[in-house]
């Protein structure tokens, strides 16, 4: 069954956002358009919305949902190539742009795609754009060990990486891995029981972390945060969703040497209780919102 992803710290981003009716904005991580159909709702004809995706199936959806309003412009692109897509849209200058990073969970709910450890007959993909390169399973059957313990502690986070990788080496000489489950399987004999019974599901560290790798999702997002100050207007508002420590200090560490940016954000925000209750999923999110200033000549 398909659902609707809930868009995360809805308020909170339409606050930071401050959307003005007549203002141009850039949605750079459309996913289900969630967002997206909120900020179009607050603007009036003069209003434009730019919605990317490096998902041809999230854009389709969205499409689906709002591609028929003469404001909303849809691209399939990676945000990593922002400029790109805003120059060929004849646009310089835009008013607010908003990034809800990672994978939302109309792609979770697709086991075709591979990014979840829920299902065992999935081929091992996580691609968000399926003509990019390099697979999952092409990452877990080609890496070096000690490449792929440093993803998996660096990206996952994961105490476990060392003997993770260790098995995935042994387990892929006998059969390369194809499918999430076989992924699954090596890596629950791969962490010891007793940590097993702690915590969430043994695979979901690991899963992140071939999935921000796969999709190279940090280098994406360095490439992209100097566009985006870039391209905003004096006033403009830059308001960033991240769900991995990684991430997050990516963002902070951008705002703190842009001087073009003032944080609205002295700490990054977290959801509501309330929030956390209905949605889960939105457990790990940080919020940092910026705006755009003038810097004079002085550097003042
Ligand atoms: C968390 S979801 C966004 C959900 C959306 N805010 C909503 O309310 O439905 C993140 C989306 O960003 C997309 N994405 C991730 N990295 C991207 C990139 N570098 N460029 C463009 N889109 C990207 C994913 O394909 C996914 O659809």
């Amino acid at each position: 069954m398909t659902r609707f992803h809930q868009p995360v710290m809805l308020s909170e981003v339409l606050t930071f956002l401050a959307v003005r009716p007549d203002g141009v904005y850039v949605d750079c991580t459309l996913g289900g358009g969630g967002h997206a159909a909120a900020v179009l709702a607050c603007l009036g004809p003069e209003g434009r919305l730019i919605g990317l995706d490096r998902d041809p199936d999230a854009l389709a959806f969205a499409r689906e949902r709002l591609g028929s309003d003469a404001r909303v412009r849809l691209v399939q692109a990676n945000f990593a190539c922002l400029s790109e897509v805003l120059r060929d849209l004849g646009l310089t200058e835009v008013d607010g742009i908003l990034y809800d990073l990672g994978v939302s969970s109309y792609q979770l709910d697709q086991p075709e795609r591979g990014f979840t450890y829920r299902s065992a007959d999935a081929p091992l993909d996580m691609r968000f754009d399926p003509s990019s390169p390099l697979s999952a399973a092409d990452l877990v059957n080609r890496l070096g060990e000690e490449e792929l313990r440093r993803i998996i502690a660096t990206y996952g986070e994961e105490r476990w990486a060392k003997r993770i990788a260790r098995f995935i080496v042994r387990a892929r000489s006998r059969e390369p891995f194809s499918t999430t489950g076989q992924l699954v399987e090596v890596i629950k004999e791969a962490i010891p029981a007793s940590s097993r019974r702690r915590g969430p599901h043994p695979a979901r560290r690991t899963f992140q972390a071939l999935r921000i790798a796969v999709n190279r999702e940090l280098e994406s997002l360095e490439l992209s945060l100097p566009q985006a100050a870039e391209h905003l207007r004096l006033g403009g508002r830059l308001v960033i969703l991240s769900y991995h420590s990684l991430e997050d200090r990516l963002v902070k560490e951008f705002f703190r040497r842009t001087p073009v940016l003032r944080p609205l954000t002295k700490k990054p925000l977290r959801p509501s209780p309330q929030e956390l209750e209905r949605n889960p999923r939105a457990s790990s999110c940080k919020l940092r919102a910026a705006e755009k200033i003038l810097i004079s000549e002085g550097g003042e």
